[in-house]
């Protein structure tokens, strides 16, 4: 299909408008020099805007599309107490006019800072839960649900409505037909695409695929959920069946990378830290911790072990994600 033909497939969606785009795309030649490597571009998706900018604007804007055309006004959302998602969920409500409600997990005692802080600035009404527990928690969100209604609410629970888990996918299509006339107009021959494995980068290899892009894209996991891979396909699947796509992912077209999480979600490895060190240095760009620090330290790996060569460009999605730094402000001096 044409790339004018997948825009107006997803043209027909309900939808707000919220990221700035398109978002730069930045040459990093400081980086690639100081790697001896090839040449190294950030598609600068940490400045769509939206309360510190991320990935997630371009989800936001399906999402709250189709929260408005259900006639809904409060949003119910559960995620881990760090949550990114959580935070542009707060923000999109607070852009619409839309009451906004999340139950954070495993937060008993948790200090109002990073994106629990802007949550709270943008208004969110907050329940704790000490357990990490999702379908405790997705319980506890439709408990909360039945009693707005009786209010007089009209509810949108984010985890009973199919579109959150792939708007991602839906928003990075169109990411990706973004960076292909980018690429194309200043005739920048791509070979290699990173980014945190997840439902962006659902989209970003459907996008690709549908209208016939030549990279490789790898994701790389950041161990905030599981079944990565499988989660890629069924989102593509669910695209394609919600747009009438000629395709979708199959599970061996989803290169992940598990290798690069360390201890665990949340817990940036000594790699990440010198990604993260790396890339503020040689181009005064920042990542975070979570998600693009452990993306940039496999890709990094990747081109110190001679994987990604200097015949290679390579564009690195920065996807966000970065007010949660400084919650980490003590293990990222070294
Ligand atoms: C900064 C950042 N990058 C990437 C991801 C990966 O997930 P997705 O592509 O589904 O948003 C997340 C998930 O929360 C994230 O916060």
């Amino acid at each position: 299909m044409t790339a004018e033909e997948l825009e107006g497939a997803l043209g027909v969606l309900p939808r707000t408008s919220y990221a700035y785009t398109p978002t730069p795309l930045e040459e990093c030649p400081r980086l690639s020099q100081a790697l001896g490597g090839p040449r190294i571009l950030i598609k600068r998706d940490d400045l769509t805007g939206l309360a510190f900018g991320g990935n997630k604007a371009r989800h936001m804007e399906f999402r709250i599309g189709d929260a408005m055309a259900k006639g809904c006004d409060m949003f119910i959302n559960t995620n881990h107490w760090v949550s990114n998602n959580a935070r542009f969920i707060a923000a999109a409500c607070a852009k619409v006019g839309m009451k906004y409600i999340f139950v954070a997990r495993g937060t008993k005692e948790r200090p109002f800072k990073g994106n629990l802080l802007l949550q709270h600035l943008l208004g969110a009404t907050f329940h704790y839960l000490e357990s990490y527990n999702r379908d405790e928690a997705d319980a506890y969100c439709r408990k909360l649900a039945e009693k707005a209604r009786k209010d007089g609410y009209t509810p949108y629970v984010s985890s009973d409505e199919p579109l959150n888990h792939y708007a991602g996918t839906l928003g990075y299509m169109e990411c990706a037909l973004e960076l292909a006339q980018q690429v194309q107009s200043q005739a920048i021959p791509v070979t290699k695409i990173f980014l945190v494995a997840g439902s962006s980068m659902a989209g970003i290899l459907l996008g690709s695929k549908l209208v016939g892009l030549p990279w490789e894209v790898t994701g790389v996991w950041a161990g905030d959920r599981e079944n990565v891979e499988e989660q890629i396909v069924s989102y593509s699947r669910q695209c394609q069946k919600l747009l009438e796509l000629p395709s979708s992912i199959e599970p061996n077209e989803a290169n992940v990378l598990f290798g690069y999480v360390g201890e665990g979600y949340t817990i940036p490895t000594p790699e990440c830290i010198e990604a993260i060190q790396l890339v503020a240095r040689t181009e005064a760009i920042i990542l975070d911790p979570n998600y693009t620090g452990k993306a940039m330290a496999a890709m990094l790996d990747h081109i110190r072990k001679g994987m990604i060569t200097s015949r290679d460009t390579v564009v690195f999605i920065h996807t966000g994600g970065t007010p949660e730094l400084f919650s980490h402000a003590d293990s990222l001096v070294v």
